[in-house]
C-alpha cells in the first residue's frame, strides 16, 4: 500500500513526531510513505518530499533524529486552489495517477475540513491527525502542539510578570488561538494571570474596567491580562480603549503571535503525535476512512471526520470558573 503524508495549515509543535510515527509504523510493515511538501499545494504540484538518498520515498532512517524538532519537514501551507471543488477534484485525480491509496494530512480544522471534502470525491482511505496549537477540534482531548504553545505562553508571561511586578504595572498580552480560547486561557490559569479575554465570554469594557479597579482596591500592583487574538480588535485597540475607560493601571501591550507555533515539542506533544500518528496508519490498514485519530482519556481513537470539525469546541466553563476563583 501506499501512503501519502502532509502537513497543512499552521504548523505546530508535534508535527514531525506525527511524520516520524506514521512512517515508522508504515514502513515497518512493509508499506511504503511518501511526503507531499506544502501541504495539499504539494499534492496539485506532484511536489515529493526528497530525502538525502534522493528517493521520493521515507524510509525507517529518513525520519530519525526529528522527534524533538518544531516545525515540518514536508513544510506547510494554506491552499486556496484545494479548496475549490475544481481543486479538489485535481487533487482527487493526481492521486489517483500517483497510485496512493491512503492520504494522513495532519493539521487542524481546515486541513481536517479539506480531507473531509476529499473524501467525497476520492476513492483512497483518509484518516487525520490533529497538528494545530489551537486545541479547537472535537474528538481528542488535546490536539498536537497545544501543550508546547501554552508552555511558550507561560514562559513569556513569567518574564513579563517581573517587568509588570517592578514597574506596577499592567500588561495585556495577546496570544493565539484563532476562535478558541483554550491557549489563553489555560496559560492564564499556569501563570497567575489576573484576567483572561476569551472569545467564548466576550465582556463589555466597563466590566473589565470595573473588574480591574476592584483589583486595584484590593491591593494588586500589577496585572497580566492574556487576551485572545482578534478579541476587541487585538491588544492596541483594547489598551485604548481601557484606557479611556478608566483603567487605574499604567498599560504595555505584547503581541506573542506567531512564537506560540515554533520551539521544540513538550514530551507530551511527542506522545500524542506518536499516538495518533501511529493510530491513523493502524486505521487505514484494518480499513477505516473519513477518520480523524485522536486521544481521548488516555485512550487513542478514531472520530469521524465531519464529528471533529463541526462547531467551535468550547473551553469548559469550571476552568473558566477556576480562573475567576484563583486570580482574586
Ligand atoms: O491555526 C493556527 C494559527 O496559528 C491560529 O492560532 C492563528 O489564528 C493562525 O494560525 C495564523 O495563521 P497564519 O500563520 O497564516 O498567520
Amino acid at each position: 500500500m501506499q501512503i501519502g503524508i502532509l502537513c497543512s495549515g499552521g504548523d505546530s509543535p508535534g508535527m514531525n513526531a506525527c511524520l516520524r510515527a506514521i512512517v515508522r509504523t508504515a514502513v515497518s510493515q512493509g508499506h511504503e510513505v511518501v511526503g507531499f511538501m506544502d501541504g495539499y499545494q504539494g499534492i496539485l504540484n506532484e511536489d515529493f518530499y526528497i530525502g538525502s538518498a534522493g528517493a521520493h520515498r521515507f524510509f525507517m532512517r529518513t525520519v530519525s533524529g526529528i522527534v524533538k524538532r518544531g516545525g515540518t519537514l514536508l513544510h506547510s501551507s494554506r491552499c486556496p486552489e484545494f479548496a475549490t471543488p475544481e481543486g479538489t477534484q485535481k487533487a482527487a485525480d493526481i492521486l489517483d495517477k500517483l497510485g496512493v491509496d491512503a492520504l494522513i494530512p495532519i493539521g487542524g480544522n481546515g486541513t481536517l475540513t479539506g480531507a473531509h471534502e476529499l473524501g467525497k470525491v476520492w476513492k483512497g482511505q483518509i484518516i487525520g491527525c490533529p497538528g494545530t496549537i489551537d486545541n479547537d477540534l472535537n474528538g481528542t482531548d488535546f490536539t498536537i502542539g497545544f501543550k508546547t504553545s501554552v508552555q511558550t505562553a507561560v514562559d513569556a508571561v513569567d518574564k513579563l510578570r517581573d517587568t509588570a511586578a517592578s514597574h506596577h504595572r499592567m500588561f495585556l498580552v495577546e496570544l493565539m488561538g484563532r476562535h478558541c480560547g483554550y491557549i489563553t486561557l489555560h496559560t492564564a490559569i499556569a501563570a497567575g494571570c489576573e484576567v483572561a479575554c476569551i472569545p467564548e465570554h466576550p465582556q463589555k469594557i466597563e466590566d473589565i474596567v470595573e473588574k480591574l479597579q476592584d483589583l486595584y482596591r484590593r491591593g494588586k500592583t500589577s496585572i497580566i491580562m492574556v487576551v485572545a487574538e482578534g478579541y476587541h480588535d487585538g491588544v492596541m485597540a483594547l489598551q485604548e480603549k481601557l484606557e479611556k475607560a478608566g483603567c487605574p493601571f499604567p498599560m504595555r501591550s505584547v503581541v506573542l503571535g506567531h512564537l506560540l507555533r515554533g520551539g521544540d515539542p513538550c514530551p507530551e506533544d511527542r506522545i500524542l503525535a506518536a499516538q495518533t500518528g501511529n493510530l491513523a496508519v493502524e486505521g487505514i490498514l484494518r480499513g477505516e476512512t473519513d477518520k480523524m485519530a485522536g486521544v481521548r482519556n488516555n485512550q487513542a481513537v478514531l472520530v469521524p471526520l465531519e464529528e471533529a470539525i463541526t462547531g467551535h469546541r468550547v473551553v469548559p466553563q469550571d476552568l473558566v470558573d477556576l480562573l475567576e476563583c484563583v486570580s482574586r
